[in-house]
């Protein structure tokens, strides 16, 4: 059974960088093999990982309807969609990628849907890491039919609309279905130190002990020159800093 990670927070505190290096160190650390998830409609996992992704599970959904009468004579609807999804996987160096595309719609709960997550989740148990890139409301996580999530990593930056969202991950973890493990929490891009009011919130969430993700003038240059930002140096900060969320969280 896969050890999932799932990554979450506010918009553009690291989550993506944090996925992608995640990936990096588990693919080094050669205990098996790894899918990354770009559970961001956006996809930007990909690039940071510098990967090219064709096709997501959304389009596959998309596709479905119109393509109907192509599929295949005698081959269930179900098993159709597996090899559509199967085909929408990228294998990439160390690692295979896929990408969740648009979400369904509030409420949606077509035939076509509940076999896509059923598919998702299959796929996810041939591995033995996932790690998932997610969107801060939870949207994903709150939407798998099986498996838990082995470690819950929680980003802010020093904002206040970080951390209220940290805070309303951390409270959606109680209602969500999906058994969540273990929680790390780490502010990311830190120059000088967390604001005091800023660690009192987090404690008063009963957010973890917050690990510390400096701002890194390695990241912001690869980011400008368009390269991928998993290629930083070993031993760099960030690395290093994701090195120490891993470490504490998934033992
Ligand atoms: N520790 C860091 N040091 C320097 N720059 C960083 C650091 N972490 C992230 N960045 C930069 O901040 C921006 C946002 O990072 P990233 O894309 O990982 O955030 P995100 O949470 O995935 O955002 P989104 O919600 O938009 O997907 C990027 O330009 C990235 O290069
Ligand atoms: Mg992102």
């Amino acid at each position: 059974m896969a050890k999932t990670i799932a990554v979450t927070g506010k918009g553009g505190v690291g989550k993506t960088v944090v996925s992608a290096l995640l990936v990096r160190l588990l693919v080094e650390s050669g205990k098996g093999a790894v899918l990354a998830v770009d559970a961001d409609p956006n996809l930007n996992l990909n690039t940071a990982l510098g990967v090219e992704v064709e096709e997501t599970v959304g389009d596959v959904r998309e596709e479905g309807a119109d393509r109907a009468a192509e599929i295949p004579g005698g081959m269930a609807k179900a098993e159709f969609l597996r090899l559509r999804v199967q085909q929408a996987l990228v294998e990439a160096d160390g690692f295979d990628l896929l990408a969740m595309g648009r979400p369904e719609g509030p409420g949606c709960y077509c035939f076509a849907n509940s076999i896509l997550r059923a598919c998702v989740d299959q796929l996810s148990k041939q591995y033995a890491y996932v790690v998932m890139d997610c969107e801060a409301g939870l949207e994903h996580l709150s939407r798998r039919t099986a498996g838990d999530v082995d470690l819950l990593i929680i980003l802010s930056d020093l904002s206040r609309r970080g951390m209220d969202t940290a805070v309303r991950v951390v409270e959606l973890t109680k209602e969500l279905e999906t058994k969540v493990r273990n929680v790390r929490f780490a502010f990311t891009r830190v120059r000088d130190g967390v604001p005091e009011p800023l660690l009192a919130a987090a404690r008063e969430a009963g957010l973890p002990e917050p690990l510390l993700i400096p701002e890194d003038p390695e990241i912001a240059s690869l980011d400008a020159q368009g390269k991928p930002l998993v290629g930083v140096a070993a031993g760099g900060p960030v690395l290093e800093g994701v090195k120490q969320l891993l470490e504490a969280g998934l033992e």
